[in-house]
């Protein structure tokens, strides 16, 4: 069961035209400066691996399954050109008039998404649980901006919030509206639900008490969704979901009886469901604004699996702090392995959600409810389309936030 879910999610990357970029030891060499992981060639520590395999630990014992379905995987990607299009940077004061709210905007995809839609002159709230690592990423944007454009933004902030915490997530609307930001806009023109955990090891709890793949990748951003619904811009907003290819590993549906792994926790199958959910919810979301006569354009979107921090979550959060500051073993190594095989620069990675964000990808009309990969509209599986599911999930989701949606 782990082992085939594990090796599906290998093969749907591997299939996904371009989704997976091979990582040979010489371009892990070129994300030393970021990641600190030493370069390595694959053979030896698939020697290697046999040794992780005879251990009883269960995370281990996942984790080695894992690397098996990297590994069938990189032998089919070996070779294939897999970065996908060159980045997508939007025009120089082509967002000048544009609020964007970015969840998770300190790191990985939400930062760089930041960084290019700042350089195009919008207005960026990014949200980031510590406020001291908001204000470290608002400087690194602004940077960023004087350096492409030898001009600053100062329209740049950052504001708490915990999608792990329903009374950090009710509290933000208010927040937002108090803040500088809002004064200079007074609506918000992009929502990028962007935040998100991979793969938790193991059942985890909020204090809420959800199961914390489903309340950070899901119900979160489902109450955030709520709250900031009446602040979009009457004239037009786009709420941008970060879902993924991985909702095909749940394409067996979505079991309303086992949302929160009651019934059964499986590291990346609570992953693939949150990436499910967030595609339903997307789609019953433009169905209701459609129905209310709002000008809301809902999409979801596969970034491509992207070399962030979300690995930090397959090795644990102490672990993967700690192998930064030093030589990380082998075995360490081979679990990181998947995370950096299916990758493609973050660069890259973010295209589509700044694409989508910068009001591109054709009328409103054309990206509504749908999918984007690569900066192009996809089809999807029958799972992602069950609309009986997404309105069931949309009630539960509203009781168990304690919010209700004003659509
Ligand atoms: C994004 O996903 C969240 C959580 O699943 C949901 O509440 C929200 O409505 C979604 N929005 C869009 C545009 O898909
Ligand atoms: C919406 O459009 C109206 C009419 O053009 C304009 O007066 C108003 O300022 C716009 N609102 C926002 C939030 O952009």
């Amino acid at each position: 069961m782990k082992l085939s879910s594990a090796l599906s999610f290998s093969l749907l990357l591997a299939t996904a035209q371009e989704a997976i970029a091979f990582t040979p030891s010489s371009s892990l060499a070129t994300q030393k400066k970021t990641q600190k992981i030493p370069s390595f060639s694959i053979s030896p520590l698939l020697a290697s691996s046999s040794d992780v395999e005879e251990s009883t630990d269960d995370r281990r014992g996942f984790l080695t399954k894992v690397l098996g379905g990297a590994a069938a995987t990189g032998i089919v990607a070996n070779g294939i050109s897999v970065q996908g299009p060159s980045p997508y940077m939007p025009p120089v004061n082509s967002l000048n008039d544009k609020l964007i709210v970015i969840t998770g905007g300190n790191t990985g995809l939400g930062l760089e998404s930041a960084k290019r839609l700042a350089t195009a002159g919008a207005t960026i709230v990014l949200t980031s649980r510590s406020v001291e690592k908001g204000e470290r990423a608002v400087q690194s944007v602004k940077d960023y901006v004087m350096e492409q454009t030898g001009q600053a933004n100062d329209n740049i902030y950052t504001l708490p919030l915990d999608l792990c915490n329903l009374e950090s997530v009710k509290s933000f609307p208010e927040k937002l509206k108090n803040s500088p930001a809002f004064q200079n806009r007074q609506s918000i023109d992009v929502l990028m639900n962007n935040a998100g955990v991979m793969a938790v090891p193991d059942l985890q709890i909020t204090q809420d008490g959800y199961e914390k793949t489903f309340q950070s990748n899901h119900l979160g951003h489902f109450a955030l969704t709520a709250g900031l619904e009446p602040l979009l811009n009457p004239n037009g907003s786009r709420v941008v979901n970060v879902s993924s290819m991985a909702h095909l590993i749940a394409s067996k549906g979505l079991d309303m009886e086992n949302l929160n792994g009651e019934k059964d926790y499986q590291p990346w199958n609570a992953y693939g469901l949150s990436k499910l959910e967030n595609i339903l919810f997307t789609k019953e979301l433009q169905k209701r604004a459609d129905e209310a006569g709002k000008k809301i354009t809902a999409v979801a979107l596969h970034p491509g699996a992207v070399r962030t921090d979300l690995p930090r979550y397959i090795v644990g959060e102490d672990k993967f702090v700690s192998m930064q500051d030093a030589q990380p073993s082998a075995a360490d190594i081979l679990k990181l392995l998947p995370a950096f095989y299916f990758t493609k620069s973050v660069d890259r990675g973010a295209s589509t959600q700044i694409y989508l964000s910068a009001f591109q990808g054709g009328s409103e009309e054309n990206v509504k409810g749908k999918f984007f990969f690569n900066m192009k509209d996809m089809k999807l599986n029958p799972a992602a389309l069950d609309m009986e599911k997404a309105k069931d999930l949309w009630k539960v989701s509203e009781d168990m936030a304690g919010i209700k949606f004003n659509l």
